[in-house]
C-alpha cells in the first residue's frame, strides 16, 4: 500500500500502471466492504463526486468529511484525525489548506493517504490531464504541454507528470507568480519558464490554465489578477499554437484566465478531463491499495 501526496514521489511505471488501471474496465472490487475517508478543508466539485464514485466502483463505502468536523491541526493534531480514520477506513483521502498536514498523517498511520489538492500539488488532476492527453494525441511522450498562468499547485503536479512521462511542459508566468528555477530538475524532462505567452504556446499541442485566484488566496486577489492580465487564454493565443487542445482543471472563470470563446470552443477538452477525474481516482486508488496490471 503506498501513499500518494505529490506526483513526483512516483515514477514513470507506477504513473503508466495507473493510466492502465484508470482504463481498465475489469479492476475489480479491492475496497468490496471497506472505507474510505474523504476530508475537505475547502470547497469541492470534481474531486468530491469523482472520489465518491470510484470508491463505489471499487466497491466500497466513501464518508464525505467537512473541516469543522475533525478539525485538522486545531480540534485535534493531523496525526489523531489521521489515526481516528484508520480504525474505520483502508484509505484517507484529504484536500487541505496545509501540505504538511498530510505529511503528517501519512507519518501517523499504515493505511494510505492520498492527496485530493493542498497547497502545492494536485496530484489527481495530473493524473486525468495526462490521460486526457494520451487520449487526444495517442501519446504522452514527446507532447508539449503549454501552461499559462499561475505556478501553482495544479501547473506543478502536471509539470512534476510530464516531466516523468517524457512530455515538455513550457510555463509562462508572471515573475512574482513562477516556479522556483531548479524546482523540477532533479526529475529529468523538460520544464521550461518562459517569460512570453506566445513563446509558450508555440507549436504546443496543448495550451492549460487554471484560475488566477486559488481557494484561499483572496487577500492578495487585484494585485494577482493585474499581474495575470497578460497570460489570459484567447483565440490569437489558440492560433499560435498547433491546432491545440485547451485544458482546464476547472473552475473556471471566463474573462479573467481564458475567453468563453476558447473555453466553449470546438478545440476545448475541459469535459473530457472532468470525466478522466473518475477514472484516475479510480485507478488511483486501486493502484495504492495494490492492484497491479
Ligand atoms: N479540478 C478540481 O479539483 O475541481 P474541484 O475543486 O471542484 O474538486
Ligand atoms: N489552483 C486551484 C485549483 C482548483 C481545482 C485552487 O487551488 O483553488
Amino acid at each position: 500500500m503506498t501513499d500518494l501526496l505529490k506526483l513526483r514521489s512516483l515514477d514513470r511505471e507506477a504513473i503508466e500502471q495507473i493510466l492502465a488501471l484508470s482504463e481498465d474496465q475489469a479492476v475489480g472490487r479491492p475496497l468490496e466492504g471497506k472505507g474510505v475517508a474523504m476530508l475537505f478543508e475547502k470547497p469541492s466539485a470534481r474531486t468530491r463526486n469523482s472520489m465518491e464514485m470510484a470508491v463505489v466502483q471499487l466497491g466500497g463505502h466513501p464518508v464525505y468529511i467537512q473541516k469543522e468536523e475533525v478539525g485538522l491541526g486545531t480540534r485535534e493534531t493531523a496525526e489523531d484525525v489521521a489515526r481516528t480514520l484508520a480504525c474505520y477506513h483502508d484509505l484517507i483521502a484529504a484536500r487541505v489548506a496545509s501540505h504538511s498536514h498530510l505529511d503528517l498523517m501519512a507519518a501517523a498511520v499504515d493505511k494510505p493517504v492520498l492527496n485530493m489538492l493542498s497547497e502545492s500539488d494536485h496530484p489527481l488532476q495530473a493524473l486525468a490531464d495526462l490521460l486526457t492527453i494520451r487520449q487526444l494525441l495517442g501519446r504522452i511522450e514527446g507532447a508539449t504541454v503549454a501552461y499559462l498562468g499561475d505556478a501553482n499547485n495544479v501547473a506543478r503536479s502536471l509539470a512534476e507528470g510530464c516531466a516523468l512521462l517524457g512530455a515538455e511542459f513550457r510555463i509562462a508566468s508572471p515573475h512574482a507568480y513562477s516556479f522556483p528555477p531548479d524546482e523540477f530538475a532533479s526529475l529529468g524532462g523538460t520544464v521550461r519558464t518562459v517569460a512570453d505567452p506566445s513563446e509558450a504556446v508555440d507549436g504546443a499541442d496543448f495550451v492549460y490554465t487554471d484560475v488566477w485566484i486559488s481557494m484561499g488566496e483572496d487577500s492578495e486577489a487585484d494585485a494577482k489578477r493585474a499581474a495575470m492580465a497578460p497570460f489570459q487564454v484567447d483565440a490569437a493565443l489558440m492560433a499560435r499554437a498547433n491546432k491545440a487542445w485547451f485544458l482546464h482543471c476547472l473552475p473556471a472563470k471566463r474573462g479573467e484566465e481564458v475567453t468563453g470563446e476558447v473555453m466553449d470552443g470546438a478545440r476545448s477538452a475541459i469535459w473530457r478531463q472532468a470525466e478522466n477525474r473518475m477514472h484516475t481516482a479510480r485507478g488511483a486508488m486501486a493502484w495504492m491499495l495494490g492492484v497491479r496490471r
